[in-house]
């Protein structure tokens, strides 16, 4: 198995409209949810399964999310398997506008990364 064919080589990421997306790829991509709080203050919700719920069980689950702004760590999430939902709020404060990016670890299928979203 070459890396492009090993979901475990590498970042997935699916860049396209989620209509074109296939099941794998709605299951795992992450989706940022931005609000500001003013005063450079964001509060971030990051979720998995927002298009196709994943599954979450103890052989299979999203194990971690993780926020960034641009190349800065923000946070990590880290969850139970079948306890935890695959979802994350963040808030923080910035000193500057680069965008926020989320990625995500699946047990099984590697980690994912979601589309960038400028900040408001
Ligand atoms: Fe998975």
């Amino acid at each position: 198995m070459d890396c492009e064919e090993d979901l475990f080589c590498g970042l997935n990421y699916a860049d396209k409209d989620p209509d074109e997306m296939d099941v794998l790829e709605k299951k795992h991509t992450p989706v940022i949810d931005v609000e500001s709080l003013g005063e450079d203050r964001y509060r971030v919700t990051v979720k998995v399964g927002e298009y196709k719920e994943h599954p979450n069980e103890h052989n299979h689950f999203i194990e971690s999310i993780e926020l960034y702004s641009g190349r800065t760590f923000l946070g990590r999430a880290t969850f139970a398997s079948a306890r935890s939902d695959p979802v994350a709020t963040f808030e923080v404060k910035l000193d500057h506008k680069h965008p926020f990016v989320a990625f995500e670890r699946c047990n099984m299928h590697g980690t994912w990364r979601s589309e960038e979203v400028e900040l408001g």
